[in-house]
């Protein structure tokens, strides 16, 4: 009996939480290196679909760099990373798309469906989601210059969840199209979508400081200060990036958290227990 009425106060306590989110759009930065394992990915997909459950409108955008940095290696393809981008090649962008857009984003969305929710996987190509241009001229690395939610909303009004791979089409016709960084890609969804909250599961307990402890909290000052010394480096960098501009664009709520603890979306946003770092404006 105890235990069920310990059940009954945990759920009880979430209701605050459940009052703020309902009806709101969240977005999902799930991060490659928080894919590590199949089991891992079930716990996400379990955790998306009570959101879903609890009123909440998730979206979606999955990055894959382990995956592609693998794939491109079996290929003996080089590869190489600048401020935490990669350097996409005319030789890479193949390999970049089939892997973001092909096996990633068709695994994340049937592991959903599985669980009893729409999901649909799409990329910046399908409805004209989203179009890039070339980033510091590199041939197929993208920066993103126009976005269009309609899809996004035909799908969230009909109680679907999309699931977005950040391959973006070029205006240029017959061009391959561009590799995104997904927390730009993240970025840019929400803020065209107003969304209330961004969450980027990554493989980190959030940014760390020189000593590797927890920053349960950051703003653009102590960010600026932290890349000049070099303590935010590589795949922070966009993520960071990324973050600062939700905040200063209308993006209520914005966390990293540790995408190899399970469960630790629903921790993040039902439970006053604070974890990863949130950045604020
Ligand atoms: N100060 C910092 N605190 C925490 N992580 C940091 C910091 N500086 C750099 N990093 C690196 O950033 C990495 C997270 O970014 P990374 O791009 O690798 O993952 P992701 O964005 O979650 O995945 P993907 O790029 O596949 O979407 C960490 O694994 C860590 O190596
Ligand atoms: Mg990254």
């Amino acid at each position: 009996m105890e235990t069920r009425i310990k059940i009954a106060d945990i759920l009880l306590d979430s209701l605050p939480f459940i009052r703020v989110f309902r009806g709101k759009v969240v977005v999902i930065k799930y991060g490659g290196s928080a894919q590590v394992n199949p089991r891992l990915k079930e716990q996400f997909a379990k955790d998306v679909v009570m959101m879903y459950m609890l009123g909440i409108k998730p979206v979606i955008i999955h990055g894959g760099g382990k995956d592609v940095s693998k794939m491109l290696e079996t290929l003996h393809i080089p590869t190489e990373f600048i401020d935490g981008h990669r350097v996409t090649t005319q030789e890479s962008m193949p390999v970049v798309e089939m892997v973001l857009s092909g096996r990633i984003n068709k695994e994340l969305s049937t592991f959903l469906n599985h669980h009893g929710i729409k999901a649909v996987g799409v990329s910046g190509k399908d409805g004209g989601l989203f179009e890039a241009v070339s980033k510091d001229g590199s041939d197929y690395t993208g920066k993103i210059t126009h976005v269009d939610v309609s899809l996004l909303t035909t799908l969230l009004d009909n109680g679907f969840v999309p699931v977005i791979a950040p391959i973006a089409g070029s205006c240029e016709a017959n061009h391959p199209g561009y590799n995104i960084n997904a927390d730009l890609v993240a970025c840019e969804i929400a803020k065209s979508l107003n969304a209330f909250k961004v969450v980027f599961l990554t493989d980190t307990k959030g940014v760390l400081d020189a000593g590797g402890s927890l920053l349960p909290t950051l703003n653009e000052e102590k960010i600026l200060q932290l890349t000049k010394q070099g303590v935010i480096a590589g795949g922070m960098l966009p993520k960071m990036q990324a973050c600062l501009e939700c905040v200063k664009n209308g993006v209520q709520k914005v966390h990293i958290i540790d995408g190899r603890v399970e469960h630790s979306l629903l921790l993040e946003l039902f439970t006053s227990a604070g974890v990863g770092t949130e950045i604020v404006p």
